[in-house]
């Protein structure tokens, strides 16, 4: 059995301290070789250093260590800890390793295994992946629908003004959306004229306005976004929600275009048995609007709980583009002239068709962050 004797310490100076312990080091990395990862053999190797009672290192905590002056332990310490970690590795290391050369189980481990390498064949940890959230798969697949019939996508703000927020689609200045009870308004704007007052925009319909501004027609687009009412939340209605708006503009579009591009749309969203209809309603915006209802698609049109057993589920609104809007934008873009080109818009309610699609029964749980909701998604 190799006696290995630990050399004396002469002096404190880094110098000496890094002599002594890199000597013990290589002593001990010698008899580990000469183990010959024979098991009996390191752990024997094992009780001669790192034995409670007369290990190696025991002792140099005992002969050194303690009796070192203060102002050098730090020093000592530091360098000691090295030498143990290096020791107790490679000891791990030596004994599983022995242990698969005794059972003559012979793998990359022990052939590609040193002192600081990793163990490939560990499985490795694999971080988690990200799904798209039930809402943003939703729009995004609403979105697709309508981009396959080739329109494309914009965007606009959510702090809107008052301007394109109401004026410009026509509400009148009294009108009851305009309320704070409706409307979630920007604070300290009473110095500033009505129409440029900031709000959150309570739909997507203002980027209708932003985008004629900007561009002529022809335009076939849609607007996926978030909007804000001032609305108390409970299992149906949520403060912020996400609305997927519609616009085209050209020359001769009617509302048979608006009918049959929507029932498409649905077909696409829920399935081909799906049938649409339309109801006679109201926006200042469009003349003439319209409620879009579809067969519920619980029951297929014969009548459930879900559909208030009138077999019909109401989805969205839209109309033809009121010309007044047009007029609001010819300042900026003569081409939309009411005389020349026709338009229609929709407007529907993200959250509600993903609540359907998946059936969700409340709405917070799409706001809620609560993981044990959205891993239902992955
Ligand atoms: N903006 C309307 C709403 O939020 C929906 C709509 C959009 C209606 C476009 C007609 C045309 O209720």
């Amino acid at each position: 059995m190799p006696n290995t004797e630990i050399p004396k310490l002469e002096d404190y100076s880094p110098r000496s301290l890094d002599h002594f312990f890199l000597s013990i080091k290589a002593s001990y990395d010698k008899e580990e070789a000469q183990c010959g990862g024979i098991p009996e053999k390191i752990e024997e190797l094992r009780i001669r250093w790192v034995g409670r009672k007369q290990g190696h290192l025991k002792s140099i905590v005992e002969t050194c260590l303690k009796t070192a002056p203060a102002e050098v332990k730090s020093a000592l310490g530091v360098r000691f800890n090295q030498l143990k970690v290096h020791i107790d590795q490679a000891l791990a290391m030596a004994s599983s390793d022995a242990t698969i050369l005794s059972t003559g189980y012979t793998t990359v481990r022990a052939a590609s295994r040193t002192a600081d390498s990793i163990d490939i064949t560990l499985p490795g940890i694999r971080p988690g992946l990200g799904v798209e959230h039930p809402l943003v798969r939703t729009m995004n697949e609403i979105v697709g629908i309508f981009q396959r019939m080739g329109y494309s996508v914009g965007v606009g703000p959510e702090v809107e003004t008052d301007y394109y927020n109401f004026e410009a689609l026509n509400f009148p200045p009294d009108h009851p959306a305009r309320d704070t009870q409706d409307t979630l308004v920007v604070a300290k704007q009473e110095h500033k004229s009505l129409r440029d007052r900031l709000l959150l925009r309570t739909h997507t319909s203002p980027v209708q306005i932003r985008t004629m501004e900007r561009q002529p027609p022809p335009i076939r687009i849609v607007i996926p976004g978030k909007v804000h009412r001032n609305d108390a939340a409970d299992a149906t209605h949520s403060p912020i929600f996400h609305q997927v708006e519609g616009l085209c503009v050209d020359e001769n579009i009617t509302f048979s275009d608006l009918k049959g591009t929507l029932d498409h749309a649905m077909k696409e969203l829920f399935g081909s048995s799906v049938k649409t209809r339309f109801f006679p309603s109201f926006f200042p915006f469009t003349e003439p609007s319209a409620d879009v209802q579809i067969s519920c698609i619980f029951c297929g049109g014969k009548g459930c709980r879900k559909c208030k057993h009138s077999g019909w589920i109401e989805l969205l609104g839209c109309g033809m583009v009121d010309p007044v809007v047009f007029d609001s934008v010819r300042g900026k873009q003569p081409g939309y002239d009411p005389k020349k080109i026709s338009g229609f818009a929709f407007g529907m309610g993200v959250d509600r068709i993903a609540m359907m699609k998946y059936g969700i029964s409340d709405i917070g749980l799409l706001y809620s962050g609560d993981m044990r909701f959205l891993e239902q998604f992955a």
